[in-house]
C-alpha cells in the first residue's frame, strides 16, 4: 500500500506537470457560469468539463484532474466515463471529498471548519472503485480582526489529518489543502506568520494520526499580500517568503507541493510558481493545482459554445504553468500566444 501511495504522489508532481482543479461544487460552478451567461444545468457542466478534458495535448502539462463527485460518475459527450477518459491519457483522476467550509461554532468572525468526515471511509471505497486515485480536502483559514484563532487552525488541522489517514487506508493519496485566504487587507508579513502557524499545526496533526508523508501532496497558499493591502509585494518577494515558510515547516519526505491560485491573476500565479522554481534548492517538487488561474481564460473563451477557443485557452495556460513548474517560463511566451 505504501508503495502505491508513494508512486501515485510522485506521478501527481511529475516534472513539468501539475494538477487541474476542476472540482467546483454545483454552487461554485454556478457563480462561474453566471459570469458568462451559461445556465447551470447538468448537461452544461458536462459539456464544459468535456471541453477541458478533451483538449488535445493538455495531458503533456497535466498530471491529474480533481473532479467534483458528479463528474466522477459522469460520462464524456462521446459516452466514456470521465475517469476512464483521463486515465487513458495518463492523467490521474482525483476527487474532492470535503463537504465545504461551515461556520465554526464559537469561532471568530467568518471562521469556518470544513465538514465531511462522517461516512468518508465508505465514500472513499466507492470513489476508488470509480477510478479516483487521489482526493482533496480544503480547510479555510481567514485573516481578519481576531482571526485566525487557535481553535480554527487546530480543528481544521485535526480534520485534515483525519481525512488524510482515511484516504491512505483506502489506497487514495490525500491532497492536504490548508488555504490561508488572501482576500483581506493584511500585509505579506501577516500572511507569512499565519501560513507558518497553519503548516506547523497541520504537520503536527499528520504526525499524530500517522499519515505517510511520502504518500501525500501538500496544497498550500503562497505567501502573498492580502488583495486589499495598499502595498503589494512583488513576484520575487512572494517567491522568497513562500519558500522560507515551506522550508521551515514541510518535511523533505513530502514528494511535492502543488499550490492553489486563490484569486491571483492567471499570469501572476504562473510568474510566482516560476520564480520559486528558478530559486530552487528545495527537497520537494513545486507545481500547480490551480482552479481559477487555469480555467478563467478557458471559461471565458468557451462561453457555452466556442469549444475550440476554450480548448486553445486551456492548453495555453496549462503549457505556461507546466513551464513554470520547471522554472522555464518567461513573460514573452505569453505575448507570443
Ligand atoms: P484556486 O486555484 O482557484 O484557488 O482553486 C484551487 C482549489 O482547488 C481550491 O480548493
Amino acid at each position: 500500500m505504501e508503495k502505491i501511495l508513494h508512486e501515485t504522489a510522485l506521478a501527481m508532481v511529475a516534472p513539468g506537470k501539475g494538477l487541474l482543479a476542476a472540482d467546483e461544487s454545483t454552487g461554485t460552478i454556478k457563480k462561474r457560469f453566471d459570469k458568462i451567461g451559461v445556465e447551470n444545468t447538468e448537461p452544461n457542466r458536462q459539456a464544459y468539463r468535456d471541453m477541458l478534458f478533451t483538449t488535445p495535448g493538455f495531458e503533456q502539462h497535466t498530471s491529474g484532474v480533481i473532479l467534483f463527485e458528479e463528474t466522477l460518475f459522469q460520462k464524456s459527450l462521446a459516452g466514456q466515463p470521465f475517469p476512464q477518459l483521463l486515465a487513458a491519457k495518463g492523467v490521474v483522476p482525483g476527487i474532492k471529498v470535503d463537504k465545504g467550509a461551515h461556520a465554526l461554532p464559537g469561532g471568530g468572525a467568518d471562521e469556518t471548519i470544513t465538514e465531511g468526515l462522517d461516512g468518508l471511509r465508505e465514500r472513499l471505497l466507492k470513489y476508488r472503485e470509480a477510478g479516483a486515485r487521489f482526493a482533496k480536502w480544503r480547510a479555510v483559514i481567514t485573516i481578519g480582526p481576531g482571526a485566525p484563532t487557535y481553535d480554527c487552525i487546530h480543528t481544521n488541522a485535526h480534520a485534515l489529518a483525519r481525512y488524510a489517514a482515511l484516504c491512505q487506508e483506502a489506497g487514495i493519496v490525500p491532497i492536504v489543502e490548508p488555504e490561508v485566504l488572501m482576500d483581506a487587507d493584511n500585509t505579506i508579513e501577516v500572511c507569512e506568520h499565519v501560513t507558518e502557524w497553519v503548516l506547523a499545526e497541520v504537520f503536527q496533526e499528520l504526525y499524530y494520526q500517522k499519515v505517510l508523508l511520502e504518500g501525500m501532496v501538500l496544497k498550500p497558499n503562497m505567501v502573498v499580500s492580502g488583495i486589499k493591502c495598499p502595498t503589494q509585494a512583488g513576484v520575487q518577494e512572494v517567491a522568497e517568503r513562500t519558500l522560507k515558510v515551506l522550508k521551515r515547516r514541510v518535511p523533505a519526505a513530502v514528494p511535492g507541493i502543488a499550490f492553489l491560485s486563490g484569486g491571483q491573476g492567471d499570469e501572476l500565479a504562473t510568474a510566482h510558481l516560476d520564480a520559486m522554481n528558478k530559486i530552487g534548492g528545495v527537497p520537494w517538487k513545486l507545481t500547480f493545482s490551480y482552479g481559477r488561474a487555469l480555467q478563467a481564460a478557458a471559461l471565458k473563451a468557451w462561453s457555452g459554445k466556442n469549444v475550440e477557443a476554450g480548448k486553445q485557452a486551456h492548453l495555453h495556460r496549462a503549457k505556461m504553468n507546466g513551464l513554470a513548474a520547471l522554472g522555464k517560463w518567461d513573460k514573452s511566451l505569453e505575448k507570443a500566444a
